[in-house]
């Protein structure tokens, strides 16, 4: 079995409960990328998302985990501005010579998943093995678990139409 790292960012725990959902699903690592500015309330938002629309990576903790060790990286962010968030660009920018393979997620109030994953691919000059959008409200909702099935899913198949040795 390949090994599988997390990592993903969180404001408000809606891209965590992913997170976690998927961790629970898979036998992987997990990471959550720590932003050191707080970012809660009118002001966070407000700077979040000049940020994303200026596209400033922000300051963020190290790292814990190597993605070098790891066959699949899956990121995880909320949308911000109709793209990725700041702290998921610093990562990103941190990070982006040492991913094998990468697959993404993320959580939305309504648009910007098109945008977001782009914005991976061009950072880390890799396609997305696996993409998995959810709107915020789908998160909270009953079919969550049917959804993340399907991305994992996708996943395993991989192995059968590309050839790529995923889980
Ligand atoms: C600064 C900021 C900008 C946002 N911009 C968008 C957007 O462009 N499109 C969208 O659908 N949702 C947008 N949202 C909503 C979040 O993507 C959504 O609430 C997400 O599920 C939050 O995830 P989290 O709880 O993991 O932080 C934005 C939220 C913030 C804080």
């Amino acid at each position: 079995m390949s090994k599988i790292l997390i990592v993903y960012y969180s404001r408000t725990g809606v891209t965590k409960k992913v997170a976690e959902l998927l961790r629970e699903k898979m036998d992987c690592d997990i990471e959550e990328i720590i932003s050191v500015k707080d970012r809660s309330g009118i002001m966070g938002y407000m700077f979040s998302g000049k940020e994303a629309t200026m596209k400033t990576p922000a300051e963020i903790k190290p790292a814990v985990k190597n993605p070098a060790d790891y066959d699949l990286v899956i990121l995880g962010t909320p949308v911000w501005a109709w793209n990725i968030s700041s702290p998921m660009r610093a990562y990103l920018l941190q990070n982006k010579e040492k991913f094998k393979k990468i697959a993404g997620f993320c959580t939305m109030g309504g648009d910007g998943d098109k945008q977001s994953f782009s914005e991976i691919t061009n950072i880390c000059g890799k396609e997305l093995v696996a993409k998995l959008a959810l709107k915020t409200k789908e998160v909270q909702g009953e079919d969550l678990d049917s959804k993340i099935e399907s991305f994992l899913i996708e996943l395993i198949n991989l192995n059968k139409t590309h050839g790529h040795n995923i889980i």
